[in-house]
């Protein structure tokens, strides 16, 4: 009996290639070059399976490319680089990889968050420079996280995380804005306040974003929306790129309109808005939010399993919904 054909699309942590070498013949991607759509439908003909990351573009003109692919394997929990419709039409299943990066993700948007609150950077960047010369006053003071306005932007699992290092370790006070609220049970231990979108933007003196991203949520914070925080406030984004408008949130951070900002993901990214690069008070990341080596192992693995899984004949373990 021939098996199945897989590829992984980047490099991949080795004891994850063994796995799936040993149900598989596995083409991995150990140069780590981001492949082309074309390189991918080339790479991908007499394939049943793709293991894919953010980065790779599983598009409605690779599925129809692809006539043998069945399974579309990520191990990331966002998948907006992933035409589910184009792949569920084809029957292709499509898995990503939530839960296990939660926790992770939330440790690095807290840490974002102090790191533009507290112009961490700024003051490193000042130290190597040379420039420090003297304790004064005034030097680097920033906005405190204690005792202040937690506001979180969609209310999912890392949401929820990130609420509860705000609520439970710093007595942050919490708000939040998201589709649907939550249930009591889980409002009343971090005392979570559901407030509407223009409350969030008024109130908050953090804002977090972590919702997903889609049409709806393209500029869901442009510049509209930044003119209604606080200026003294920061903004941080470990969502996906495009649900802020970088060059908007660039204009605020250089004209003082907001306070400080950290940014994760990007518009376009690898690209970084050149404005972005500009400005001293934003912290800027290569989206790294959920790159702890037992995190990233962990999401890695799972999209090993759901491959597995679904190749052997069996259920996807976390399948993305329709
Ligand atoms: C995800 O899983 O969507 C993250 O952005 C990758 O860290």
């Amino acid at each position: 009996m021939t098996r199945p054909a897989v590829l992984v699309a980047r490099r991949l942590f080795p004891s994850v290639v063994e796995r799936l070498a040993a149900h598989f013949d596995v083409e991995t991607n150990d140069a780590d070059t981001l492949w082309s759509r074309g390189d991918l439908i080339a790479r991908l003909q007499g394939k049943q399976g793709v293991f894919v990351t953010t980065g790779e573009p599983i598009d409605a003109t690779l599925v129809a490319a692809c006539p043998d692919l069945q399974a579309v394997c990520s191990m990331a929990v966002g998948y907006n680089n992933i035409d589910v419709a184009a792949c569920h039409a084809r029957g292709i299943t499509v898995t990503n990889a939530p839960d296990v990066l939660t926790e992770t993700t939330a440790d690095f948007g807290f840490a974002l968050m102090m790191a533009a609150a507290r112009r961490i950077t700024e003051g490193e960047r000042f130290l190597r420079s040379g420039a420090w010369s003297k304790w004064a006053p005034d030097f680097f003071v920033g906005a405190d996280i204690h005792g202040a306005t937690l506001g979180i932007l969609g209310m999912g699992r890392i949401g929820q995380a990130i609420a509860r290092r705000g609520a439970l370790g710093f007595g942050m006070n919490v708000i939040y804005h998201n589709r649907s609220r939550l249930p009591l049970a889980d409002e009343a231990p971090i005392g979570a306040r559901w407030v509407d979108k223009a409350t969030l933007l008024a109130e908050a003196d953090h804002l977090v974003v972590v919702v997903p991203y889609g049409p709806a949520s393209h500029h869901l914070i442009g510049a509209v929306e930044l003119a209604q925080m606080k200026p003294t406030a920061t903004l941080t984004n470990i969502a996906r790129g495009g649900v802020v408008d970088d060059a908007a949130l660039a204009m605020a951070l250089r004209s003082n309109r907001l306070a400080a900002a950290a940014l994760d993901v990007f518009e376009g990214e690898p690209s970084v808005h050149p404005a972005l690069l500009e400005v001293p008070n934003v912290v800027l990341t290569p989206h790294i939010a959920s790159a702890s080596l037992p995190t990233r192992l962990a999401m890695a693995d799972l999209a090993a399993d759901n491959l597995i899984a679904l190749l052997q004949g069996g259920a996807a373990i976390t399948p993305v919904p329709t």
